[in-house]
């Protein structure tokens, strides 16, 4: 794969978003054990993992979740594109805010739908939505949907309450399905804090639906299930007659395990998981700011992405990509591929030793004074 994207696989990893940590040992532990049992046919999922489900939720994001507003399927991404499917029609407009998590461009595109962009602006170097825009794009009669990334990937953004009520509000008074995105949802950064969107008010949880996951929190992408919250019963039904059609709502039996045990017993490792992955920045800003000030970090308030400012090197897209992989020995994300918002930026990936990212910024160091 390194070969295939980046030309050369003695690139340092640091582009897709898993962490190079193990899973808690609660979870592999639970994963073990499951194994053991040696038994692996049909199964429904128990009280013990909704509870597990909608105590994390309510504990740690003051969020209660009911239970029959939950649609299962395998991924956020098919989440995204079934939602896509049952409020829009091919030739509809979608918003997205560039820069933003590529794929969901790729999931519009296949379901052949319109992009329509509200791209993010960045004032005093913090990205912020434009509601003004947002406000014209909702306001065509053919912008059926809108996705918000909350927190932002890539770049990092914790969206606040008020943030997250005015572009609801705009929404629901252009009849605008808002999905909201909230995979790294658990991945924030004190004193910022992560607000659900259905959580704000009845009336904005009932024009959307929001897709949660643990696969970022706890490194478990690979054992695939995934929440839609959908509080508007008609909405849901339809979710649901879409899922049974389908088959899509099974029980995979490792995935029940990993996730009821990591929602029940995680938290203390996600707590120190955030304190490493805030040393992380803290020294990748450190480290920059001392020996590399041309390259700015956008500062994350959540996720363990971090959105680097390369434009002071003075290079075009393609040639900070080739940069990058080719004389810095470093496999980033180019910010093209998150929209042409992104270009002269990189996302890099932060869930890492410290020593490897210190190996990282070496190599960028050593790179750059030979090109500057
Ligand atoms: C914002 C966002 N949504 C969705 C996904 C993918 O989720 P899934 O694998 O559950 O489809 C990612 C993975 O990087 C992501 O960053």
């Amino acid at each position: 794969m390194l070969t295939q994207h980046f030309g050369n696989d003695g690139a340092l990893p640091f582009w897709v978003a898993d962490m190079d940590f193990r899973s808690p040992d609660v979870v592999i532990d639970s994963l073990i054990k499951r194994s053991e049992h040696g038994i692996f046919g049909y199964e429904y999922k128990k009280e013990n993992y909704f509870d597990a489900l909608v105590n994390w939720y309510e504990n740690r994001h003051r969020w209660l979740i009911d239970l029959n507003h939950i649609e299962f399927c395998p991924s956020v991404l098919n989440g995204i594109s079934i939602l896509i499917n049952q409020h829009s029609d091919k030739g509809d407009g979608i918003i997205i805010q560039p820069p933003v998590f590529f794929e969901f461009r790729l999931v519009i595109r296949s379901n052949n739908r319109n992009i329509i962009k509200n791209p993010l602006n960045v004032v005093d170097g913090k990205y912020q939505m434009n509601f003004d825009d947002l406000e014209e794009k909702a306001a065509n009669p053919k912008t059926k949907i809108m996705i918000i990334c909350n927190p932002h990937n890539p770049v990092g953004r914790v969206w606040t309450r008020g943030e997250l009520s005015r572009a609801g509000e705009i929404c629901r008074q252009h009849n605008v399905l808002l999905i909201s995105d909230e995979i790294h949802g658990d991945i924030v950064y004190k004193p910022h804090q992560y607000t659900p969107f259905s959580s704000i008010s009845d009336e904005l949880a009932r024009i959307s639906a929001t897709c949660l996951s643990p696969a970022k929190t706890f490194n478990i992408s690979g054992v695939i299930d995934a929440m839609t919250v959908i509080a508007n019963e008609e909405y849901r039904d339809r979710f649901h007659e879409f899922a049974h059609r389908y088959h899509i709502n099974k029980t995979n039996v490792f995935a029940s395990a990993a996730i009821e045990a990591a929602y029940s017993q995680g938290g203390k490792w996600l707590d120190e998981l955030l304190s490493y992955l805030r040393a992380n920045i803290d020294f990748l800003k450190s480290y920059l700011h001392d020996n590399l000030p041309q390259v700015r970090l956008i500062e994350p308030e959540g996720t363990y992405l971090a959105w680097l400012n390369f434009e002071e090197l003075g290079l075009d897209a393609k040639e900070l990509e080739k940069f990058l992989a080719q004389k810095a020995q470093l496999a980033l994300n180019s910010g093209y591929w998150f929209g042409r918002e992104g270009a002269g930026y990189s996302r890099m990936n932060i869930a890492c030793p410290k020593s490897i990212l210190h190996e990282a910024l070496l190599r960028l160091t050593n790179a750059a004074r030979k090109h500057l």
